[in-house]
Order: C-alpha cells, then sequence, then structure tokens
C-alpha cells in the first residue's frame, strides 16, 4: 500500500491534497474590520507551562518556544497583511527571557491544576480505572507532561 500521508497524495497527482496555508484573520474574520486582521484573545498565562500545546496555531509546544517568538519574529507583513505589524521591542537580555520563562513556567503554576487535586479534579473513566483489563481509548490517554 502506497504511503499516505498529504504529501504522498499530493505527489501522487492529487492536487487537493495540500493547499496554500492561509494566515488567519483573526477578529477581522468576524467584524471585516481592516484595523482587527491579526487581533487575537489574550489568554492568561496561569497554568500556561502546563498546557502541551500553546497559542490559537498550537503551533508552540513549551514556553522556551513561546517566548523567543516574542524576540525574534520576522515580520512579513506582505504575507500577514497587517496595518504596521513588525517586532515588539521589548528590551529583554536572555537573561531576562530565561527569568520570564521560569516566572510563567513555575511562578504562574498553581500545583492543584497540575496534580488535578481538588477542585480541578475530574472523575475517572471506567477505563482508566487500575486494574481495568484491556487498553484506555487512545483519547483517554494524558498527554505526557
Ligand atoms: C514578553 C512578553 C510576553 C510574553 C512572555 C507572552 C507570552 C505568551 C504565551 C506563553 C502565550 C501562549 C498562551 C497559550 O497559548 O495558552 C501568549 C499568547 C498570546 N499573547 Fe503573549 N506574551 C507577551 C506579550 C504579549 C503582548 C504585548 C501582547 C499583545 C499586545 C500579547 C498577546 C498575546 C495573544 C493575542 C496571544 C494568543 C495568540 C494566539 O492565540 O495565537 N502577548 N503569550
Amino acid at each position: 500500500m502506497a504511503d499516505a500521508a498529504p504529501w504522498d497524495r499530493y505527489t501522487a497527482g492529487d492536487a487537493s491534497a495540500l493547499t496554500a496555508t492561509e494566515f488567519d484573520e483573526g477578529l477581522a474574520a468576524v467584524t471585516s474590520l481592516p484595523e482587527h486582521a491579526g487581533d487575537f484573545k489574550v489568554p492568561s498565562l496561569r497554568n500556561a507551562g502546563l498546557r502541551p500545546r500553546l497559542m490559537h496555531t498550537v503551533e508552540m509546544n513549551a514556553l522556551a518556544a513561546a517566548i523567543p517568538s516574542y524576540f525574534d519574529t520576522i515580520p512579513s507583513p506582505d504575507r500577514d497583511k497587517i496595518p504596521g505589524f513588525g517586532n515588539y521591542a521589548f528590551n529583554f537580555t536572555g537573561n531576562d527571557r530565561a527569568t520570564l520563562a521560569v516566572f510563567i513556567g513555575r511562578g504562574l503554576t498553581d500545583p492543584r491544576v497540575r496534580d488535578e487535586a481538588y477542585p480541578f479534579d475530574r472523575p475517572t473513566l471506567a477505563s482508566e480505572q487500575p486494574g481495568r483489563t484491556g487498553n484506555p481509548p487512545a483519547s483517554a490517554k494524558r498527554p505526557p507532561r
């Protein structure tokens, strides 16, 4: 059987298997106002260090990747069509950035959330209980911390 990743199907002749990655216009897609292009809800950074994926695009998998993106982004206004889009001008040293990652990762993490302790616990599915025979469905497995 042929490999079936989108790339494999594309190279086999299915032009629809891959599409151009279109820029998410954010709030502008709702309001149709150009000045809202690229505007997204600002999420709380509480417990952000516990999240296995960051940003609405889930394009980052760690604070260590998210923080540099505020300093080292490459503006591409032609692609993004955001008026005035550019780099943030935070004048942080490498040490400041590392401190920021530790602050968000530890200083903003509630151990009750990390440990799923009351009141942040949840019911356990029968399939997750110890001693249960058979494998839990893949969807019941927690992401690695
Ligand atoms: C050094 C300063 C900053 C740090 C360390 C920082 C850190 C982060 C992190 C870790 C996330 C991911 C949160 C998640 O997905 O749960 C995030 C998302 C976000 N931040 Fe920041 N942030 C900073 C400055 C700013 C500023 C100045 C703005 C707005 C002017 C901003 C707006 C946003 C928005 C809109 C998102 C969500 C983006 C999306 O969903 O794709 N941030 N930030």
